[in-house]
């Protein structure tokens, strides 16, 4: 027999009664004894989702023969018989919500369960009758939170559990530094998965030697909290030697997507981005893995490193996360002057200007082209380092003439502060029927 702690919810309809009718639910299941009842509490909803009544929320104690898999089936079929819908949206109203907060002393990580309750410790609705039952939580193992990783065999050891559960991985790679854009990639993970794996590794490989490596921004508390606050499971924060080994000399490059635009201007860039998404892949096995359309031109590459060398991942591309001027989120926007950042919003006004041209019917290539190169050549802060006008799938040159869609990417240097800033923006043109 082992102990097991449960915590009860409603927030709709006949509450007391549904609670009632769970706890005698339990009483008369087979396997399950000794059930005890804390006292009922009123709990405001807080948490995202449509504006919703209080709960009445509480915890029993049980002891019990059945297995974790058999007691959640349990558990499904009164939250059922409670009138719960399956499947059901996040954090909509509940008739009757059960978690299993501790089962004895185990731990588990699987699809369907984790135990402990990975979020028990923060709420009060549940500390408090657990207390009242006589738990005495300090001592009790709180949950993982988000769980820091830093060398390789650990994170193989997490991945395989995942796995060994039945998982969907979700894998975000990311430099650091963490902002709103990053942010979103990891939401639309924690939507999309079950488990979700943000990586901050400033990657040398892809830094030239001109470039700006050593003062790339690094905050790796930073980078915890952010991914703690938006859902993430495990942060893996590797050096050098833990991510590619200390003779490590094999590299992948990829053609076609990599040669041009960033990949002409920052020789070997892509080189260093290819290998390490590939390195990340081979230790992760993700599922899904997110990218922004922020780095167009470092999402094609991507697509066709993974598709070509045959990881199973499935490549999924994230909207730009924008600051209110327009200026795309990016890491290094806080290395700008402040006379540069006010000038950098022109990059947005000048694409978001040719896709309104484009949608009142401007079709020519060059014309529209023209249209950006017009905008910003007002803007003597920064110099322009390209504008082009591609295909979306998969950023080949389109022919002169006239268009129906593609992706209008432009690159700009900043020279005005201690170090030059190079940003990137895109945006894509589609004609109204095809969006
Ligand atoms: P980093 O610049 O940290 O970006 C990590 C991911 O966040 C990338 O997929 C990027 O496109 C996305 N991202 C950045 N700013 C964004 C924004 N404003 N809106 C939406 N998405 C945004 O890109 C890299 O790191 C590295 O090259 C990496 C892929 C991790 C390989 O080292």
């Amino acid at each position: 027999m082992e102990i097991v702690y449960v915590a009860l919810g409603s927030n709709v309809g006949d509450r007391q009664g549904a609670l009632d009718l769970a706890i005698a639910g339990l009483r008369a299941t087979p396997g399950v004894e000794g059930v005890r009842v804390s006292s009922w509490v009123e709990t405001q909803f807080v948490g995202d989702g449509p504006e919703q009544g209080p709960f009445l929320n509480g915890v029993v104690e049980l002891r019990t023969s059945l297995g974790p898999p058999s007691l959640l089936g349990v558990l499904r079929a009164l939250e059922q018989a409670a009138g719960r819908q399956f499947p059901h949206a996040k954090n909509h109203p509940r008739e009757l919500d059960l978690d299993i907060i501790f089962f004895g002393d185990r731990c588990i990580d699987s699809k369907e369960l984790q135990v402990p309750h990975p979020r028990w410790h923060e709420r009060e609705f549940v500390t408090a009758p657990l207390q009242e039952l006589g738990v005495a939580v300090s001592q009790r193992p709180r949950a993982r939170g988000v769980e820091l990783i830093e060398d390789g065999e650990a994170l193989s050891e997490r991945v395989a559990s995942w796995l060994e559960g039945g998982c969907v991985i979700g894998l975000v790679p990311t430099m650091g530094s963490l902002h709103e854009g990053h942010a979103s990639l990891m939401r639309r993970a924690r939507e999309e998965c079950d488990r979700v794996l943000v990586t901050v590794f400033v990657n040398p490989l892809q830094f030239g030697p001109s470039e700006d490596f050593a003062a790339y921004p690094r905050d790796l508390d930073g980078d915890v909290a952010v991914c703690a606050a938006t859902g993430v499971d495990a942060v893996f924060a590797p050096d050098s030697e833990q991510m590619y080994g200390a003779d490590f000399c094999s590299h992948v490059s990829v053609g076609i997507e990599a040669v041009e635009m960033e990949g002409a201007l920052r020789e070997g860039h892509f080189v260093g981005v290819a290998t390490v998404v590939a390195r990340l892949f081979a230790m992760t096995n993700p599922h899904r893995a997110y990218f922004g359309e922020k780095d167009a031109q470092q999402l094609a590459v991507v697509r066709r490193m993974s598709a070509e060398l045959g990881f199973a991942a499935e490549v999924v591309a994230c909207p730009i996360v924008r600051e209110p001027d327009g200026l795309a989120m990016s890491s290094r926007n806080r290395f700008l002057t402040a006379e540069d950042r006010a000038a950098a919003g022109a990059l947005y006004r000048a694409l978001a200007g040719a896709r309104e041209q484009f949608a009142r019917g401007l079709r020519d290539r060059d014309a529209l082209l023209e249209s950006v190169r017009a905008t910003l050549s007002g803007e003597p802060r920064f110099r322009l380092e390209y504008v082009e006008l591609r295909r979306e799938r998969d950023l080949r040159p389109l022919p002169a003439g006239d268009v129906d869609g593609g992706r209008l990417l432009v690159a700009a240097a900043f020279d005005g502060g201690d170090r030059a800033v190079r940003l990137l923006d895109n945006m894509l043109l589609q004609a109204e029927g095809e969006r």
